[in-house]
């Protein structure tokens, strides 16, 4: 464990990672299984990433397990992954209370089957004091949809007069998403290779460092994450200003 910090500034972590955890049927299909072999491997990585961030001190850790867009799989697999999350959250429960964990679910809650959507409920209800590392589970989640809520939800307040149009800024918009009151992610992972977003985040990643690998998710291990940390951290983040201002800034501090 410590040999996988060391190549870590632990002063300078993010505070927020989100992850695309891709690769699960590529992952599978390799081996000539099913693709719901490859969601089935994938599960003890959720609990050994969350374990690390947890460990490290990071508050948040958003991880994209299923989208909007993934409704439209074969039914089977649909299925077979909300048992998937169902068996999972149970399980996990003592392990998060026990770390002091705390389970969040983003998403369209409203899709779930009721199962699937009461063991959600539950992880949240049970774990809701817990003050350690928040895990954001965007489940049935895509960044439009969350958009478009935050859009409905601002014009009913405005509708209602608890708004006006002219109090609508940035800030308030954020607070609107599901991730309202938590910072952005600083650093993005997407396993398995595919240079692309999926409708993840869209506002909040909008200064994120983004970290590709081809690894698929079922072998994504700790040790992986450390080092998409280690490559966050040599990254020069600017935000709109010269190379030469960020070096200023840093000599001054
Ligand atoms: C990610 O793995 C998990 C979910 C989207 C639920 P995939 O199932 O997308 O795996 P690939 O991309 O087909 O390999
Ligand atoms: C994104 O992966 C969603 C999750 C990892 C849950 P997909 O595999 O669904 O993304 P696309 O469709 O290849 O972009
Ligand atoms: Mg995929």
């Amino acid at each position: 464990m410590q040999e996988m910090f060391s190549n870590i500034d632990l002063s300078r972590l993010p505070k927020h990672v989100a992850v695309i955890m891709d690769g699960n049927g590529r992952w599978a299909k390799e081996r000539g299984e099913i693709r719901s072999l490859g969601h089935e491997r994938g599960i003890p990585m959720v609990h050994d990433v969350s374990d690390i961030a947890n460990k490290l001190g990071i508050k948040y850790l958003t991880l994209y397990a299923f989208s909007t867009e993934n409704w439209n799989r074969p039914k089977f697999e649909v299925d077979m992954l909300m048992a998937l999350i169902e068996a999972t959250v149970e399980r996990e429960i003592p392990f998060m209370l026990d770390n002091n964990m705390r389970m969040n679910v983003i998403g369209d809650m409203s899709r779930l089957p009721e199962r699937t959507r009461k063991s959600l409920e539950k992880g949240m209800r049970v774990t809701a004091h817990c003050t350690g590392l928040v895990v954001n589970l965007a489940i049935s989640y895509s960044s439009r949809w969350e958009i478009v809520e935050a859009c409905r939800n601002i014009a009913i307040e405005v509708r209602d007069g608890k708004l006006k149009p002219e109090d609508i800024n940035s800030d308030l918009f954020s607070a609107h998403l599901t991730t309202g009151g938590q910072p952005d992610p600083e650093l993005l992972i997407r396993t398995a290779g595919d240079l692309r977003i999926s409708n993840y985040l869209l506002w909040q990643i909008a200064y994120s460092e983004l970290y590709f690998t081809p690894t698929y998710w079922p072998d994504f291990t700790p040790a992986d994450f450390c080092e998409a940390i280690r490559v966050y951290q040599t990254r020069e983040r600017r935000f709109g200003k010269t190379g030469d201002q960020i070096k200023e800034e840093k000599s001054q501090n």
